[in-house]
């Protein structure tokens, strides 16, 4: 691959490989700047992030157990403690908010796509900076008790969940589909 391109060379680390060192306050602003570069019809931003790191995902933690509680009160005790442990996996977490403005011209799907595309953004420049990082959802991203616990608006949607750390394990190198299997020129 051209050295140029190497840093678009992303992959994703599985949460629980994601250990301290997180990125430091500068690097998360390097990293939210970078998001914020996302294309963006109207120049809308219509996202916003909430970084969750040390003790904060305590709380997290029991948000995930109480929401999990309130989807399934006989739920099985190993999963309820899969669910709050999630948030404790990773030093670092990004959850990415898409923020929907009513706009006569901007349909919701392309704010969406943006929102997509910013978190796209976090990902890419976390690895820029050598961390590992994984975009991940599940049904507390969905879930109406998190994002009220997060303090979201009726108009706003976690995307994302994104998990960022220093990864603790060398991955194999990621497969990557053949482009002509996804490729036509059209003639
Ligand atoms: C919107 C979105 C939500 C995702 N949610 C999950 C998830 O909840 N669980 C999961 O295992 N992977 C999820 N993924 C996939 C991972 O982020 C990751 O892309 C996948 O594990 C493949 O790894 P790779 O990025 O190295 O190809 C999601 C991806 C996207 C784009």
């Amino acid at each position: 691959m051209n050295e140029s391109l190497k840093h678009l060379n992303r992959y994703s680390t599985p949460a629980k490989a994601l250990v301290e060192p997180a990125p430091d306050d500068t690097q998360l602003h390097t990293i939210l700047k970078t998001a914020l570069s996302a294309p963006d019809h109207g120049r809308l931003h219509p996202y916003r992030f909430i970084s969750i790191r040390g003790k904060a995902r305590r709380r997290l933690s029991e948000i995930f157990g109480q929401a999990t509680l309130d989807r399934d009160p006989g739920v099985d005790p190993a999963y309820l403690a899969k669910q709050k442990d999630k948030p404790l996996r990773s030093p670092l977490i990004v959850v990415v908010v898409a923020s929907l403005i009513q706009s006569p011209k901007i349909p919701e799907i392309e704010q969406m796509l943006s929102a997509g595309a910013a978190a796209h953004n976090v990902l890419l420049a976390a690895n820029a900076l050598g961390f590992g990082s994984i975009w991940l959802t599940g049904a507390n991203a969905y879930d109406a008790y998190v994002c009220s616990e997060l303090g979201l608006g009726e108009n706003e949607r976690i995307i994302g969940f994104i998990y960022i750390g220093t990864p603790a394990i060398d991955l194999p190198p990621r497969p990557i589909p053949e482009v002509s299997r996804h490729h036509l020129e059209w003639k």
